[in-house]
C-alpha cells in the first residue's frame, strides 16, 4: 500500500487554500472599458494610482500622484456643485502610500483599495490637511466645497488609514466625510497613536444626510469617530483603545448595530450641547458589545428638564457589557449600572406611545420579540463579539476569491452603454451566459438604454463599475401607467427559488416612462444557504445627463398645478412581490430627483414618480438596511400584508411640489397596488392629500430601528416647517392585525407623526426635538 506523507497532503492543501485567495484583487486585472458618454473625449473611468506615478513604497510622497489620478479629465472638483458625467474608480494596489497632504476625491469618485491586501495610506510626520482623505474640502471658505446634503454616489473601501507618524498631541484626522445618500465606507481600518494625551480623530463627519458604513476598525486616538449628520446607518464598527469611541456631535436619528467597543474610557458620548441645548436628537443601538469601558453611553437628557424636550432619546437593545461599570450616565447620575457581565435586553429614554402617549420612558422596556427568520445566521461580527441572537447581516460581496477571468464585461458582450443604443439584447445575453457558466457580470461604466424587461435569473451575480446606469427607455414598452412593466425583474416569476447578488449600479428611466417599475423582486431565497441581495444598488428618476428629465424639460413651476406629462418618470421605483422571501437590501437609495445634478446651479425640477418601495412579501423575512426613498407622489414606503420586516435607518422626503398638485396627481390610486386614495381628505385642506412617508397595511411584525420622515416643502416653500404644517399626516398604520414597533420615529414638517386607521396617535408638537420631532418608542 502506498502511503502519502502527511506533510505532502498539508502542502497540497496549503497550495489549494493559497490559490483560493488570488494575490491580486480581480478589479486590478479586469479589462477597464468604462465609457462616460457625456465626458470629454478619451475620458478614463478606471484609474490605477500607479499609472499616475504613485509608488506605494512606504517612502515616496504619493500625495500629488494620487490627486493627479483623481483629477484627470476635467472632473467635478473645487467650485463645481455636482456632476454625474465624470465618475471614476481610483484604484490602489497593495502597498503603503505616504501622504504629506490630503487626498481630495472629486464628485462621484470611488476610492477602492486591493480587497485582498488593503493598501495603507500613511501620513508623513509633516502631514497637513483635514484628513488623509478629505471628502469635502473647505478651501478656506466657511462652507465645504459641495453642499454635503447633495454629496451622493461615492465610496471608500479596503484601506488602512494610519496617522501614527503625526505627533500624537496634534489634532489630526483620518477621513473627513460629510456626505449624503448613496455613499459608503466599507472595510477601513483606522490606526492612531495610543499615547496619553493623543488628539487624533479617526473619522470626522460634521454635516450631510447619510448614508451607510460597515466593517470599520478604529485603534487608538482621542476619538474613533466624531459624527454629525442628519441620519446614518452604521454597522460592524470595532473600537479598541480609543479614549472615546464615538463622539456624537449632532444628529436627527442614527442606527448603530454590531458595535464592538473595547478598552475605551467612553463608548458613545451624546451629551453635546449639554442639558440646556442638546444637539443630538436620538440614537438606536443594538446587537452590540462593550468590554472594559468606563461608561458606555453619556447623555445630557433629564426628563421634562433638558432641552429640546425629546433630544437625547436613546434605544438600546440586546447589548452585552463586560467590565462596564456604567452603561448609561446622565446628569441625574448613573441610570443604568453595569458590572462584570451584564446583558441589557432593552432600555430607553425619551417619549413613548404604547400605542397611546406620550409618557416618559427612562428605563427598561419590553424589547422586540425577534422572529427567528430575521436572525437567519445572524451578524458574524456581533456573534464574534459575544452578542447572541443578532439580526442577520451581510456586507457587500467583493469576490476576493475570484480571478479577473471570472468577470464577463457587458461592453465586451456588445452592449454600448452610450445612452443611445438599445442594449437590451446584449445585456440579457451576458447576464444569462455569465450566470449559466458561474461567472459574474461586470457592467463597465456607461448609460445602458433598455427598451423591455431585463430578467435576472437565480444564481446571477452582477457588479457595476462606478455606478453604471441602466435606463428604461423607448417609445412604448414602459409608457403606460395602466400596464406597468418592470425594468429589472429579479426572478422571472413570483416566488421563483434562488438567490442573486447585485451591487454598485443604478436603475433609471430615460424620458417619460409612466409605466416603468425599476426593480421588481420576485425571488424566494429562503431555501438557499446564501441569501444574496442587493448592495449599493440605487434607483434614480430624472436629474442627470442622459435622463431627458432635466432642467430643460422639467424646470419647477410653482405657479402652475398642471403636470408636464413629459416629466412623468416612473410608475414605481421598487416592488418586492408577494411570494418574494428572504430579501436583503443594504444601502439602497430610491430617488426621484428634486434637482438636476448636472445643472451648474443644481436647479430644482418637478419629476413625477408614483410609488417608492412597495413590499408585499407575505412570508418575509425582508431586511432593509440603510435604505431611503424620496419624492414619490403617493408614498415612499408601503407595506401590504407583509411580515417579518427589519428596517433601519429609514429615511424619506415628500415631493417638493405637493400639494400643487396633490398626491393623487398624476397617478390615481389603483387598487391592484393597494394605493392610498386619500378619499378622506377635505379638498379645502391643502395639507391632507400629501404623499405618505410610510404606510403599513395589514402587516405583521414590522420592526423599525430608526426612521426619519421629512416634509420640507409645501409647493416649494419652506415656511411650513416650524409650524409643522407642510402636511397633516406622514405615517399610517392600517388594519386591526397590523403589528408595528418603531424605535426613534423622527418626523419633520408634519402635524401628526403617526396615524392609526385615520386617527392621529402622536402629535408632533408634543415631541419636539433638535429639528425633527421624536418618539423614542412606539409599540402597536
Ligand atoms: C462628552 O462630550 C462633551 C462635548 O460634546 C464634553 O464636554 C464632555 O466632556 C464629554 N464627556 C465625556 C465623559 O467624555
Ligand atoms: C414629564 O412629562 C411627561 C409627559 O411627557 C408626564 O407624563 C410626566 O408626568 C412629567 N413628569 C414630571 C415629573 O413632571
Ligand atoms: C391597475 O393596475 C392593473 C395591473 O397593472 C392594470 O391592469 C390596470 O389597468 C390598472 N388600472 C388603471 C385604472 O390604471
Ligand atoms: C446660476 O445661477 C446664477 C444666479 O441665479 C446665474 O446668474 C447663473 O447664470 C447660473 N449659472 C448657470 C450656469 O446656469
Amino acid at each position: 500500500m502506498k502511503s502519502v506523507s502527511p506533510s505532502l497532503v498539508l502542502l497540497a492543501l496549503l497550495g489549494y487554500f493559497t490559490a483560493a485567495i488570488p494575490a491580486t484583487f480581480w478589479m486590478e486585472e479586469v479589462a477597464h472599458q468604462g465609457f462616460a458618454p457625456y465626458a470629454e473625449d478619451g475620458y478614463v473611468v478606471f484609474r490605477n494610482v500607479k499609472d499616475y506615478g504613485a509608488k506605494g513604497d512606504g517612502v515616496t510622497d504619493d500625495s500629488d500622484a494620487i490627486n493627479a489620478a483623481i483629477s484627470d479629465g476635467n472632473r467635478c472638483g473645487q467650485g463645481c456643485q455636482s456632476s454625474t458625467t465624470t465618475p471614476a474608480v481610483v484604484y490602489f494596489p497593495a502597498g503603503t502610500y505616504v501622504l504629506s497632504t490630503s487626498i481630495l476625491p472629486a464628485y462621484m469618485t470611488l476610492l477602492i483599495g486591493d480587497a485582498n491586501s488593503p493598501p495603507t495610506l500613511k501620513a508623513a510626520s509633516s502631514f497637513t490637511g483635514l484628513g488623509l482623505i478629505d471628502g469635502d474640502p473647505y478651501y478656506n471658505s466657511p462652507d465645504p466645497n459641495w453642499l454635503s446634503t447633495n454629496l451622493f454616489y461615492r465610496q471608500i473601501r479596503n484601506f488602512v488609514i494610519d496617522t501614527t507618524a503625526i505627533d500624537a498631541a496634534t489634532l489630526a484626522y483620518g477621513i473627513h466625510w460629510p456626505t449624503a445618500q448613496a455613499t459608503s465606507l466599507q472595510n477601513v481600518k483606522f490606526v492612531m497613536p495610543t499615547t496619553a494625551g493623543v488628539a487624533h480623530i479617526g473619522l470626522f463627519i460634521e454635516s450631510g444626510s447619510g448614508g451607510f458604513m460597515t466593517d470599520l476598525t478604529f485603534e487608538g486616538g482621542a476619538i474613533g469617530a466624531s459624527l454629525g449628520n442628519q441620519q446614518f446607518t452604521m454597522r460592524n464598527l470595532a473600537f479598541d483603545s480609543c479614549v472615546t469611541a464615538i463622539n456624537q456631535l449632532w444628529d436627527w436619528g442614527w442606527t448603530y448595530y454590531g458595535l464592538d467597543i473595547k478598552n475605551c474610557v467612553v463608548g458613545l458620548n451624546i451629551s453635546s450641547g449639554g442639558s440646556s441645548a442638546q444637539s443630538v436628537g436620538s440614537i438606536t443601538v443594538f446587537d452590540s458589545a462593550f468590554t472594559s469601558v468606563n461608561v458606555a453611553v453619556v447623555s445630557a437628557y433629564v426628563p421634562n428638564v433638558s432641552q429640546p424636550t425629546t433630544a437625547g432619546s436613546i434605544i438600546l437593545e440586546n447589548i452585552v457589557a463586560n467590565q462596564v461599570p456604567v452603561i448609561v450616565q446622565t446628569p441625574d447620575g448613573n441610570l443604568l449600572t453595569g458590572g462584570a457581565a451584564v446583558t441589557v435586553a432593552a432600555w430607553g429614554q425619551g417619549h413613548q406611545y404604547i400605542p397611546n402617549g406620550p409618557t416618559s420612558l427612562q428605563g427598561g422596556f419590553n424589547g422586540n420579540e425577534r422572529p427567528s427568520s430575521l436572525l437567519a445566521s445572524g451578524n458574524p461580527v456581533a456573534a464574534a463579539a459575544g452578542v447572541p441572537g443578532s439580526y442577520y447581516a451581510r456586507a457587500k460581496p467583493q469576490y476576493e476569491t475570484l480571478r479577473a477571468c471570472h468577470f464577463m464585461s457587458a461592453r465586451a458582450a456588445g452592449a454600448k452603454g452610450d445612452g443611445v443604443t438599445d442594449d437590451t439584447a446584449a445585456l440579457q445575453e451576458v447576464i444569462n451566459f455569465a450566470t449559466r457558466t458561474g461567472n459574474v457580470v461586470y457592467i463597465d461604466y456607461g448609460l445602458y438604454l433598455v427598451t423591455s424587461t431585463l430578467t435576472i435569473p437565480p444564481g446571477a451575480r452582477i457588479v457595476g463599475e462606478a455606478y453604471p446606469v441602466i435606463m428604461a427607455g423607448g417609445d412604448s414598452f414602459f409608457k403606460s401607467d395602466s400596464n406597468p412593466q418592470p425594468l429589472l425583474q429579479v426572478g422571472a416569476t413570483s416566488g421563483e427559488q434562488g438567490t442573486v447578488e447585485l451591487s454598485d449600479f443604478v436603475l433609471a428611466t430615460q424620458g417619460a416612462q409612466a409605466g416603468a417599475i425599476l426593480i421588481q423582486w420576485n425571488l424566494d431565497a429562503s431555501a438557499s444557504s446564501n441569501l444574496g441581495g442587493l448592495w449599493d444598488v440605487h434607483t434614480r428618476v430624472g436629474g442627470f445627463a442622459g435622463s431627458k428629465l432635466q432642467v430643460a424639460q422639467c424646470l419647477k413651476n410653482p405657479q402652475s398645478s398642471t403636470v408636464n406629462t413629459e416629466c412623468i418618470g416612473a410608475f414605481m421605483s421598487m416592488h418586492i412581490t408577494e411570494a418574494a422571501a428572504a430579501v436583503y437590501a443594504e444601502n439602497v437609495w430610491i430617488w426621484t430627483a428634486d434637482h438636476d445634478m448636472d445643472d451648474w446651479n443644481n436647479t430644482q425640477i418637478s419629476i413625477y414618480a408614483g410609488r417608492g418601495l412597495y413590499v408585499e412579501s407575505s412570508a418575509g423575512p425582508v431586511w432593509l438596511v440603510g435604505t431611503a426613498a424620496e419624492h414619490h407622489t403617493l408614498y415612499q414606503y408601503q407595506f401590504a400584508a407583509a411580515r417579518d420586516v427589519f428596517m433601519g435607518q429609514v429615511q424619506t422626503e415628500t415631493p417638493y411640489f405637493q400639494p400643487n398638485p396633490v398626491a393623487t396627481v398624476p397617478f390615481e390610486a389603483n387598487a391592484t397596488y393597494n394605493d392610498p386614495d386619500f378619499s378622506g381628505c377635505d379638498s379645502n385642506d391643502a395639507t391632507c392629500a400629501m404623499a405618505w412617508g410610510i404606510r403599513i397595511l395589514n402587516s405583521d411584525t414590522i420592526l423599525v430601528y430608526g426612521i426619519g420622515l421629512y416634509s420640507f416643502f409645501s409647493n416649494y416653500a419652506q415656511t411650513c416647517i416650524p409650524g409643522r404644517s407642510c402636511q397633516a399626516r406622514i405615517a399610517s398604520i392600517e388594519g386591526s392585525s397590523t403589528t408595528v414597533n418603531i424605535y426613534n420615529l423622527n418626523t419633520i414638517g408634519a402635524t401628526s407623526m403617526l396615524d392609526k386607521d385615520g386617527t392621529s396617535l402622536a402629535s408632533a408638537a408634543d415631541n419636539e426635538n433638535v429639528y425633527p420631532d421624536t418618539v423614542a418608542l412606539f409599540q402597536s
